[in-house]
């Protein structure tokens, strides 16, 4: 497969592979109720380095290779070509960039479009669920494409039940429980800025914000205090990012998601709903199921596996049909 630069040398052929994904994304583009998918996935689209995301018509471009302003500038004229978008915002991920302080941000992820019209907010619809996306200042721009399966299974499952939302972000998961009739659900997350950004998108769905519970503070805490507490919830939500830091853990779900499903297991009802999350793909699904598996069997817990979810096989194909780097269990404990 090419390499991004060496695309970029040959635009008609870039042209090509952009109308291709375009074309089995189909299903998605004619779909009313969703309005925002990815477009490109990189390899498995055959453009090595670059993932497009299409969010009502504004575009969200991730680059992770290193181009020159030039190349850059051809990629957004190809893509504004292709695709006739409001606008394109680009976020730059080469790998270096991982470990690069904030004062990089703004060189990561522009405030400002790359190319058309500045669109500071926009609505998308997700099944007919309204969210707030923000394209510039942040390489996240407030959804996870990735999982809209887990969304959608989440919502036949949280009717009548209280349900705990950890690493809230933006609060998609208890948001499509609160629209789904969960009797109580709480968002927790350390930023209260994106617990606001999930607020917004509760108002948006015309539900209060008040109703539910929006906390700001740190997961590992928190599910100790409702341990001790006895609080329990019917359904908890578990989608760490791959590396966390707390003042009394350093997390990494290659190593430690076990440590996290017993401590979420003592909060969980009987016969309870835990949805495991892992994105990250330097974990297998076979070690993310054992690290579960270890995790519920100290806290003395046995289990059911219901599901097996991932990323849509349309908009998020793998290169070869390989494990996709998300991974999520849908468990009754
Ligand atoms: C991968 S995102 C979660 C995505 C979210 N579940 C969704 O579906 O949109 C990770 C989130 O975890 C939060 N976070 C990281 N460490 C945390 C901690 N120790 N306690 C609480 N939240 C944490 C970050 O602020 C971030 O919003």
């Amino acid at each position: 497969m090419p390499d991004l630069p060496a695309l970029l040398n040959n635009t008609p052929k870039l042209e090509e592979l952009l109308q291709i994904a375009r074309v089995k994304r189909v299903s998605l583009e004619q779909n009313p109720s969703t309005t925002a998918f990815r477009l490109v996935n990189s390899g498995a689209d055959e453009i090595a380095d670059l993932s497009v995301d299409f969010f009502a018509g504004v575009l969200v471009a991730s680059l992770y290779a290193e181009l020159s302003e030039k190349q850059e500038n051809v990629l957004l004229e190809v893509l504004a070509q292709t695709f006739a978008p409001v606008s394109i915002y680009l976020k730059r991920r080469p790998k270096e960039a991982r470990h690069v302080a904030n004062v990089a941000r703004d060189s990561l992820a522009p405030d400002a479009p790359a190319w058309g019209e500045r669109v500071d907010e926009i609505e998308i619809l997700e099944n007919g669920v309204k969210y707030l996306i923000r394209p510039g200042g942040d390489l996240s721009v407030g959804l996870f494409l990735d999982m809209r399966e887990s969304r959608a299974w989440l919502k036949h499952h949280v009717a009548g039940k209280t349900m705990l939302n950890t690493f809230a972000y933006t609060c998609g998961f208890g948001l499509i429980s609160s629209l789904n009739g969960a009797t109580r659900a709480v968002n927790l997350d350390l930023s209260r800025r994106v617990l606001d950004w999930g607020q917004d998108n509760y108002r948006l769905n015309k539900l209060e914000p008040k109703r539910f519970d929006f906390i700001s503070g740190d997961v590992f805490d928190w599910l100790t205090r409702f341990s001790r507490r006895g609080d329990k919830f019917d359904v908890v939500v578990l989608d760490p990012p791959s590396f966390a830091t707390s003042k009394h853990i350093r997390f990494s779900a290659a190593t430690n998601y076990d440590e996290l499903v017993e401590l979420a297991a003592s909060i969980v009802t009987p016969e309870g709903l835990l949805l495991a999350c892992c994105n990250n793909a330097q974990v297998s699904k076979r070690n993310f199921y054992a690290q579960i598996k270890t995790g519920l069997k100290r806290a003395g817990r046995g289990f059911n596996l219901l599901q097996s979810l991932g990323q849509s096989k349309i908009d998020f194909p793998t290169l070869n049909n390989l494990e996709s780097p998300l991974k999520v269990f849908a468990l009754e404990v």
